[in-house]
């Protein structure tokens, strides 16, 4: 956010080139304009046809070229353009994101683009908010109905969730709400809006926002999430590349389950496309002799599916090049219809070469801490407003995460605090048990006050068989971070490098080990102690937030029964 709230470097507008354009084409010489084909696509059809004069000059801004393109000659001697600079266009977080709120702008004449939020008519003036989704100010336009194209404010074709361009000079502005507004010279209309358009001022349901999820990024809620979960994007990549690590893309089609708990979507061709999957019958996929499907006739000759963790393939590359980072999209077909699960969900699973679990717990502790002082440092506007609106108290229990040290105990230790507990759960708890939400929130909550907790070694027969076995024979180097409101953020462990133990442990589970051989391998080629973990980027945006429900913390929620848009 501190990059987009910078001063733009270049800006499309330059004025003297605008005053020049104009002069070429005075209003008594419009049949000699060039014609509309000449102008960049989205402006053609906008256009009305007896705004000659607007439409040459926003064609001109837009294009950011008010310089003559130079006409290239091929060696065939075809006749062709030359492709322009890339100019950002200016932008409202530019414009507004300053020191002083873009006080240093007073008296420039800028455009500004974006969808009408609201619009309402005085007797001589109209106000308009403009937002265009780089950030949650709103540009407060100010019109008089003498300016040119005003006739489509009174037409009615100006309205919410319309999309406009809009010229004008940047003013202080007479309200308390914000510093400048933009005193509008000229208005255009890019793209009316339907009185349908279900994003109107009143306040609706988030439930009712997930069923319009292609329009709910308009929103103010919406449009934070999604520039902070881009920030924490941005900051995970920062992290990991500041420290050295490697970033591997993990495949999203497997043959093997990493976690073993059989939650795969199958990717298959046997029922073929999507247009045929609603007439295919179930006779048309081939059988074995024995009636069982016949694998060997699908796309890759035996069962694949839609991973659930690039853990077992990042593995391969820790062990090349020491530390490496997956980020990526995962998938798992569990039917948790709860608010923090998802059928797809994006991962980022560090792993540590020549590390152990105390290693591992200290990466995923500095990485957290990282990325949530980056959201306090770079999203301030948007963080303020989770804090007014959404979880009130958010900015400074983020400020503990990344200033407190963060406390860890055993996974004995957790569950004797909470035989101890003075509270009724609804799952009993014994030595044994995988810890429900119920649990991890009453212990980061309650016991712990809002801190994050790391609970550690837990009993090998809830965890997966890739972890690496405790001298005691009952429990592995696993850990859990915890955190309020969520719960469960990270997953992770030591891995069992001893071959061994390894090939034992998929024996115990019944887990077939020549599917594995590959995996195996890693542990007969210079095995290394080695650690990672796997963070749930979308519990990641719930606790940075305090959004309640995963399904609005990525754009395109997947969830049982849910996969529209
Ligand atoms: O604890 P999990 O299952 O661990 C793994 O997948 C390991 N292979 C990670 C590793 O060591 N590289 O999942 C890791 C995290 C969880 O802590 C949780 O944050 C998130 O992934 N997660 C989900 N997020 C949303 N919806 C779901 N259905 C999730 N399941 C797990
Ligand atoms: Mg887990």
């Amino acid at each position: 956010m501190a990059a987009a709230l910078a001063p733009a470097a270049s800006l499309r507008l330059r004025p003297f080139s605008t005053l020049r354009l104009l002069s070429l084409y005075s209003r008594t010489c419009t049949s000699n304009l060039p014609s509309s084909r000449s102008l960049p696509s989205p402006f053609r059809s906008a256009l009305p046809r007896r705004r000659c004069l607007c439409t040459i000059i926003t064609g001109a801004l837009y294009s950011g070229e008010m310089v003559k393109q130079e006409i290239l000659e091929n060696p065939k001697g075809e006749l062709g353009e030359r492709v322009g600079k890339f100019r950002r266009r200016l932008k409202v977080a530019e414009i507004k994101g300053g020191h002083d709120e873009g006080m240093d702008r007073v008296g420039q004449s800028i455009v500004v683009m974006g969808w009408v939020r609201t619009l309402r008519a005085q007797s001589s003036i109209t106000f308009m908010e403009v937002n265009d989704g780089s950030c949650l100010s709103n540009m407060q336009c100010v019109m008089d109905s003498d300016i040119e194209g005003y006739d489509q404010v009174e037409a009615g074709s100006i309205s919410t969730g319309a999309s406009v361009w809009v010229q004008g000079e940047v003013v202080p502005s007479q309200g308390s709400k914000q510093k400048i507004e933009l005193k509008v010279k000229k208005i255009l209309l890019l793209g009316e809006s339907d009185p349908s358009y279900p994003i109107q001022k009143k306040r609706v349901s988030r439930e009712f926002l997930r069923t319009k999820a292609h329009l709910r990024p308009r929103t103010n809620t919406f449009g934070a999430v999604a520039r902070v979960r881009n920030a924490l994007a941005y900051a995970t990549h920062k992290f990991f590349q500041e420290n050295g690590f490697v970033w591997v893309s993990s495949p999203i089609i497997t043959a093997s389950d990493c976690e073993g708990a059989g939650e795969q979507f199958c990717v298959t061709t046997l029922i073929p496309s999507s247009v045929e999957t609603t007439d295919t019958l179930l006779d048309s996929i081939p059988k074995t002799e024995n009636g069982l499907i016949d694998w060997s006739q699908d796309f890759f000759g035996k069962p694949a599916f839609l991973t659930v963790s690039g853990q077992l393939n990042g593995e391969t590359y820790a062990t090349a090049l020491s530390d490496i980072y997956t980020f990526g999209p995962t998938f798992r077909a569990e039917n948790s219809n709860t608010s923090r699960h998802l059928a797809e969900f994006w991962m980022i699973e560090p792993e540590l070469a020549f590390a152990d679990l105390d290693d591992d717990m200290a990466c995923a502790t500095a990485y957290l801490q990282y990325v949530v002082r980056h959201i306090l440092d770079n999203c301030k506007e948007d963080m303020d407003f989770f804090n007014t609106w959404i979880e009130k108290g958010i900015i400074d229990r983020l400020r503990n995460v990344a200033e407190k040290d963060f406390v860890q105990m055993t996974y004995t230790d957790a569950v004797e605090l909470l035989l101890k507990a003075k509270k009724k759960f609804e799952f009993p708890v014994k030595w044994g048990c995988d810890l429900q939400s119920e649990h991890e929130r009453y212990i980061t909550e309650e016991s712990f006050g809002g801190s994050p907790v790391i609970i550690r070694d837990y009993p090998k027969d809830i965890k997966a068989f890739y972890m690496r076995q405790n001298d005691d024979g009952k429990t592995v180097a696993a850990m859990d971070l915890l955190v309020p409101r969520v719960g469960e953020l990270i997953g992770g462990s030591q891995r069992e490098e001893r071959l061994d133990y390894l090939e034992a442990r998929l024996d115990d589970l019944k887990l077939d080990k020549d599917s594995y051989w590959w995996y195996l391998d890693l542990r007969r080629y210079g095995s290394v102690p080695h650690a990672g973990f796997g963070l749930g980027f979308e519990r990641l945006v719930q606790f940075a937030t305090g959004m309640e429900n995963i399904r609005d913390a990525i754009p395109f929620p997947r969830s049982p029964g849910s996969a529209e848009f």
